[in-house]
């Protein structure tokens, strides 16, 4: 792909910003060579003002998503694109989140620009599970982890039981739950069923991916040993 193509849809700007900056001589390899439009050299080994380029198309990131920030690039708030640079909005092909995360909820989220990436995240199939703790209002009664696990569950206006869950008691009023489904609002809903309220929640793994060393609103980008995780 010609290098202004390439610069241009990792959201550095528009075409004719990228050949401005390429005609400034802002792009330039590691060796400090400036690069030309027609340039062959490798992505890893390209410079944007000094800064190695974003990374190509096929990425995958993990944020540790901090309460109050809405999975969406469009609502009103904050959203969990303002922690990441402001060009990665405008990336083509576009960054998703793999699934979604309720406004109020915290914890482990992917990114991805990659499509068949992201089908095999959430697909029935690839069974990934995903573990979160919840912090509840009143003390649970000692039957959640049955009904949870019972593959007989049913949520209001749902027709298909839930798969089934762990429940792992913390103690009183706090629980880990894992879910090999990701049903709207499934966790608070699951426990609303039981007459209880969830008033902290927070996904601490995908898969065998956890959110080690990232504090809330950090954000990496995944290499292929912390990608396959995800499916261990
Ligand atoms: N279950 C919920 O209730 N909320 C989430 O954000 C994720 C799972």
């Amino acid at each position: 792909m010609r290098l202004v193509k390439l610069i241009a849809n990792l959201g550095y700007g528009s075409r004719k910003e990228i050949q401005m900056a390429i005609r400034n001589g802002w792009v330039t390899d590691r060796q400090g060579n400036r690069l030309k439009a027609d340039s062959k050299t490798p992505h890893e080994d390209i410079l944007f003002d000094d800064e190695p380029l974003d990374p190509a198309p096929g990425v995958v990131l993990l944020m540790n998503k901090p309460e109050g920030y809405t999975c969406s690039n469009k609502d009103q708030g904050r959203l969990v694109y303002d922690l990441l640079p402001d060009r990665f909005r405008m990336r083509k092909p576009a960054l998703s989140t793999i699934g979604r995360l309720d406004k109020e909820t915290s914890g482990a989220l992917l990114f991805t620009d990659d499509g068949t990436f992201l089908h095999r995240v959430i697909s029935p199939k690839s069974e990934v599970p995903k573990v979160y703790e919840a912090r509840l209002d009143r003390p649970l009664n000692g039957d959640e982890g049955a009904l949870f696990a019972s593959g007989e569950m049913m949520l209001e206006s749902e027709e298909k039981p839930l798969k089934p869950a762990e429940l792992e008691v913390l103690d009183e009023t706090h629980a880990r739950l894992t879910l090999h489904e990701g049903r709207y609002h499934q966790v608070r809903r699951m426990f609303a069923a039981t007459g209880n309220h969830v008033t902290e929640l927070s996904r601490s793994r995908v898969g065998s991916l956890g959110l080690e060393g990232l504090a809330p609103g950090e954000w990496k980008i995944l290499d292929d040993d912390e990608k396959a995780l995800i499916f261990r």
